[in-house]
């Protein structure tokens, strides 16, 4: 098979590595890629967003599959385009991958499906918003409606700053459209985890649970990120409550889209909480998760491409699990998530000796023989092993490199 991998950073990097071991797959192309993904792929000078473009190239080079890793070709319809087109393809169409695109509509299907998330109420007015914030108090938290990659969520630990997100959303146009419209809801505590699955349908197969780590620093502080690292599985998250979020969020969030007439097929996320009501949904994505995937398709044991193939059939893929633990800890340009430098040389990432880790590449650019970073999280180093404690002391060990180059950091206590 020929399989296209749509997108550019590190969950895509993963994908591609995943597929190459597959016995069925002979060519592998990914549009745009990064400075990891040549080893294993073809990369093209195509965007992410361009689907004119992806689609011209699906037909005259009779790809296979296509794999679409971010949300934002999803939710501009390339699975609408490509499956008009014949071609086969995984991820939802536009009308399911609305689930990550409009908070407001996820919400009001979780309210009809009784599917356990948080109160909340959705806002085009500034002054309604804030009367509601007034009598609801703080911590509250405030959602741009639309796709914002991953910064239109602010949990105000008082009103002042709650006010502030909703002028800065609805007056200020910060996230232009997709903020043109808010949801503002209830601050839930707990544990979050991710919980990840092969949709199709009614059909959920779902992942080992992960846990991202989205805060900029050590101890959960400073700004949130699109992720700095990840681990999975997690040892003290009580089976139970896996079993919980499968059957009273997973399972009704896939039928209920089937009942509202816009199946849903590809990889359903529920970002989640562990409350002491049980889990409830922070947010449904439409796609895999980043960083997630990097730790998480290492402990698949199927083959991914018949995987897809299985569960687009109506098939059970029978998916398997390793009995390990992995990690992986994001090496960020400094600066990031605010501005940064980019273009740095990155030091030599060959291991001597076994290969204890894995790199995955997210901001990198191959400069000639050189790689350069260029972007805010420039990859991650991953480990996979029997004990979660070693495996956190080899990625820490091989990040020791990085730590000459005042260019970059990373957090020290992923999975700790
Ligand atoms: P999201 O982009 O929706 O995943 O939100 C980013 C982060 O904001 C989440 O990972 C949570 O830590 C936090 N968050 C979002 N919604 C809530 C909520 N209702 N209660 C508490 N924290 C939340
Ligand atoms: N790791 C969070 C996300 O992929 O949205």
């Amino acid at each position: 098979m020929k399989v296209l991998v749509v997108g550019s950073g590190g969950r895509e990097h993963s994908i591609i590595e995943k597929l190459s071991l597959s016995q069925e797959v002979e060519k592998i192309y990914a549009a745009p890629g990064n400075g990891g993904t040549q080893d294993k792929a073809v990369c093209l000078d195509i965007g992410d967003d361009q689907i004119d473009e992806l689609l011209a190239f699906a037909v005259e080079h009779q790809i296979d599959w296509t794999i679409v890793g971010p949300e934002v070709p999803l939710n501009a319809g390339i699975v609408d385009a490509f499956e008009e087109a014949g071609l086969n393809i995984f991820g939802p169409r536009k009308d399911a991958a609305l689930i990550e695109g409009s908070k407001d509509f996820a919400k009001s299907f979780m309210e009809k499906y009784r599917i356990p998330t948080a109160a909340y109420q959705t806002f085009t007015d500034a002054e309604q918003a804030k009367a509601y914030i007034e009598n609801q108090g703080a911590p509250i938290v405030i959602k741009a409606d639309g796709l914002a990659a991953g910064k239109g969520v602010v949990v105000a630990v008082d009103k002042q700053e709650a006010f502030a997100a909703v002028d800065r959303m609805l007056l200020d146009n910060q996230f232009g459209n997709a903020g043109s419209r808010i949801v503002v809801e209830q601050f839930l505590e707990g544990k979050e985890f991710s919980l990840m699955a092969f949709v199709d349908g009614e059909n959920v197969y779902p992942m080992v649970p992960a846990r991202d780590h989205k805060r900029a620093y050590d101890g959960d502080e400073g700004p949130n990120t699109g992720g700095m690292g990840a681990y999975a599985p997690i040892p003290e998250l009580r089976e139970h409550v896996v079993e919980t979020a499968v059957r009273n969020i997973l399972v009704p969030a896939a039928k209920g889209m089937v009942q509202e007439g816009r199946p849903f097929s590809g990889i359903l996320y529920a970002g989640l909480i562990e409350t002491d009501q049980g889990p409830q949904v922070i947010e449904f994505n439409a796609r895999f998760g980043d960083p997630e995937t990097q730790v998480v398709l290492p402990l698949l044991q199927n083959d991914l491409i018949q995987v897809i193939v299985d569960v687009k059939k109506g098939k059970d893929p029978q998916l398997a699990w390793e009995e390990a633990y992995c990690i992986g800890t994001v090496v960020a340009s400094k600066g990031y998530p605010g501005s940064y430098e980019k273009g740095i040389q990155l030091p030599e990432l060959k291991q001597e000796g076994k290969e204890e880790c894995f790199v995955i590449h997210a901001g990198t650019k191959l400069d000639g023989a050189r790689l350069r970073s260029s972007g805010g999280r420039v990859l991650l180093v991953g480990s996979k092993q029997r004990e979660q404690h070693l495996a956190q002391s080899s990625v820490y060990k091989y990040l020791e490199r990085f730590d000459r180059d005042e260019h970059f950091f990373y957090r020290k206590d992923i999975g700790f």
